[in-house]
């Protein structure tokens, strides 16, 4: 490392997508119906409630169940990256990515989940986009569970409320981690493992309407994910000691509205909730603060005898987050108005801007969250996802002059810098997505997050031409001096 470099010499450039938002093809080589393809495009959106609007009935899916297209299904059609992968490849190698962030769908590899054997069709297309990735000197990141999970496992066994589904996962997790022993080194287990508690059928497969008590099942989930987590890492070292594992956890910092100890308190209790999926996945059981917790709300999880060996024994390798937006907590929310949010609505921070879909922005609540997790840890961290979703426009002469873009990534990136020179050990940054793909909230086209523009309208009609924004060629420069150059 140069005197005046900052960013480490192997710094993981790149960027990242999820095969549920991206690969359409839903039916096709054998490929299983997954938890994605059950939900539907509404139209008429409540952004401050996007929880409820990623929520899927009983009733949602037993129409899409019958429903054999992919029309109204934003997530079955994806960008077709399963017949667009080379291309789409190739253009983040000309920006120089070391690193690709993508996941395996589940159920192109078991189409139910419980199947005996792999599908095979659904193993080699994996092994093609993984050579091809290869190809370019691109080291790929993969992720397991990326909010789909094979559909049979939702309707039969009650998704990840039912402890059977860890062996069904860790099968699955096996399969895969031997077939690409050559080809994939870095692997995360879930992602954002936090959403099975916020909207448990996008993180757990469980459907609402189907349980009694909610809340407690949706912490048995969390469990038996932990679980399968911990043994999906065990496996990994044993197929190849080489492996890098990682946890995954949406990390949103939640501030004090105000100097007042309630709200410290609050906000204290807020984030040692958020982070008490990495206080089980790295230090390998639960923090103390759960007790109270599930006491006051009368959740008892089943846990088996050797669980918490399991989870003490099996710590991950390095922490990923994705990065957005920083919340506000306090005990009094009536006093202040209310913000849109992702998962989360949160009361509004007088001193930030907000995106069109009501996202906070707060660059340097990255270097504060870097901090923290690194003084809590002390493990290397990932910054697996950051980015901005926002509208697009074509110029007349075919350019996207996306600046608010650049922008937003400048001002990121600057504050992941002064972390490292904080003493922040990170292993690298891939941007949120690294080209256009359904949002994984609303099912939208048109809140864009990518460095290359995929003409596709939010009814899914285009011709899905790939067309290079302004930001494209900022990335590549940000990649090419190593971090240096971010003007
Ligand atoms: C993260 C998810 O929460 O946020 C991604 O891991 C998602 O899957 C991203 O796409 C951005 O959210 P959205 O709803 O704007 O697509």
């Amino acid at each position: 490392m140069s005197k005046t470099q900052v960013f480490p010499e192997h710094f993981l450039w790149g960027g990242a997508i999820a095969a549920n938002q991206a690969e359409g093809a839903f039916d096709a080589d054998g490929k299983g119906l997954s938890t994605a393809d059950m939900v539907p495009y509404y139209k008429k959106k409540d952004y401050a409630n996007l929880s409820a609007l990623m929520h899927v009935s009983s009733e949602t899916i037993a129409e899409a169940m019958t429903t054999k297209t992919a029309a109204g299904y934003p997530k079955r059609y994806g960008i077709d990256f399963y017949h667009h992968y080379r291309e789409d490849i190739a253009l983040f190698a000309e920006m120089g990515f070391k690193t690709f962030r993508l996941s395996i769908n589940w159920s192109r590899i078991f189409p139910n989940g419980d199947d005996h054997e792999p599908n095979e069709a659904g193993l080699q297309f994996y092994d093609n986009v993984f050579d091809e990735l290869r190809k370019y000197g691109i080291e790929p990141l993969v992720t397991l569970s990326h909010y789909e999970m094979p559909m049979t496992l939702v309707l039969n066994y009650g998704g990840w409320a039912n402890r059977k589904v860890i062996s069904f996962f860790v099968k699955y997790a096996e399969t895969v981690m031997n077939r690409y022993q050559d080809k994939v080194k870095y692997w995360l287990t879930f992602n954002e493992i936090n959403t099975t508690i916020i909207e448990p059928f996008t993180g757990g497969g469980i459907v609402g309407d189907k349980e009694v008590n909610l809340l407690q099942a949706s912490y048995q989930a969390l469990h038996h994910q932990f679980v399968a987590s911990s043994l999906a890492t065990k496996r990994a070292r044993e197929i190849n000691p080489v492996f890098q594992i990682g946890c995954m956890l949406a990390r949103m910092i939640h501030y004090p509205a105000t100097s007042s100890p309630e709200d410290v308190q609050q906000a204290q209790f807020d984030n040692q909730m958020n982070l008490l999926h990495t206080d089980v996945q790295a230090r390998g059981s639960y923090p103390p603060i759960i007790k109270r917790y599930f006491e006051e709300h009368q959740i008892h999880i089943v846990k088996e005898a050797e669980d918490d060996q399991i989870l003490k024994k099996n710590t991950v390798d390095f922490i990923s987050f994705s990065y957005y937006t920083s919340l506000i907590s306090t005990t009094t929310p009536e006093k202040y108005g209310s913000t849109g949010g992702n998962l989360y609505s949160t009361v509004k921070n007088p001193n930030l801007k907000v995106t069109e879909w009501g996202w906070q922005l707060d660059p340097i609540g990255l270097r504060t969250v870097l901090k923290e997790l690194y003084d809590r840890y002390q493990l290397p961290l990932f910054v697996v996802e950051n980015g901005l979703g926002a509208k697009d426009t074509i110029e007349e002469d075919g350019s996207i002059i996306d600046d608010y873009r650049i922008d937003y990534f400048r001002q990121h990136i600057g504050q992941l810098k002064e972390a490292i020179l904080d003493g922040v050990e990170v292993m690298g940054y891939t941007s949120w997505g690294a080209i256009d793909i359904i949002s994984a909230s609303t099912s939208e086209m048109s809140k864009r997050y990518g460095f290359i523009y995929v003409d596709q309208d939010d009814e899914g009609h285009g011709t899905l031409n790939r067309k290079k924004k302004k930001s494209f060629d900022w990335y590549k420069k940000v990649i090419a001096t190593n971090g240096e150059d971010l003007a």
